[in-house]
């Protein structure tokens, strides 16, 4: 959980459909006194009970490779920052070569055993429209996390001037 991470000037909403989840996030709020975290909702991710252009950013850390839906949750993500807001992921994406591709392939198959999916490809969220990469990179060991950056962009075409 990355709560404490968050700068103390911010003002920070945090949801997760797991009551445990939850649970354990509000304790830790009360314990280190994370002022920074405004509130703790329980939602569905597919679903947010949040008006359009809401936030600034929204941030999923390890969520993409675990919800069944992922393109719908990342089109909610793009609805509900403002225009120019950011979307900010860290996940396990397919690497697709070498070694780590062969993990990869190997470990899918006990994806209902792990609960996420080790062969999650980036290409299934890099295509939802309204957002386009601002900034992604690869880190630890291997490269086998990204922290991806998405840009909100303007859905609709500019008026052509007339002459
Ligand atoms: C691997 S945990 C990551 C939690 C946290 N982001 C972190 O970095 O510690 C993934 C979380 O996604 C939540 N989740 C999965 N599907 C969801 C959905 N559709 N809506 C909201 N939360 C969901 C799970 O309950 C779980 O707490």
């Amino acid at each position: 959980m990355a709560l404490g991470q968050y700068a103390t000037n911010l003002s920070v909403t945090g949801v997760d459909f797991c009551n445990e989840m939850l649970a354990k996030a509000r304790e830790r709020v009360h314990l280190r006194k994370l002022t920074q975290v405004k509130e703790l909702r329980k939602m569905d991710a597919k679903a947010f009970d949040f008006p359009d252009d809401y936030f600034d950013t929204v941030v999923a850390m390890h969520v993409m490779s675990i919800v069944p839906d992922p393109e719908r949750v990342v089109a909610e993500m793009a609805r509900v920052i403002k225009p120019d807001g950011k979307v900010v992921m860290v996940n396990h994406f397919a690497s697709g070569k070498g070694f780590v591709a062969a993990i990869e392939r190997l470990t899918a198959r006990f994806s209902n055993m792990l609960g996420w999916r080790s062969d999650f490809e980036n290409a299934q969220i890099l295509g939802v429209p309204g957002l386009a990469i601002a900034h992604g990179r690869s880190f630890q060991a291997f490269g086998i996390k990204t922290f991806l950056a998405l840009q909100k962009t303007s859905l609709i075409a500019p008026t052509p001037r007339s002459a």
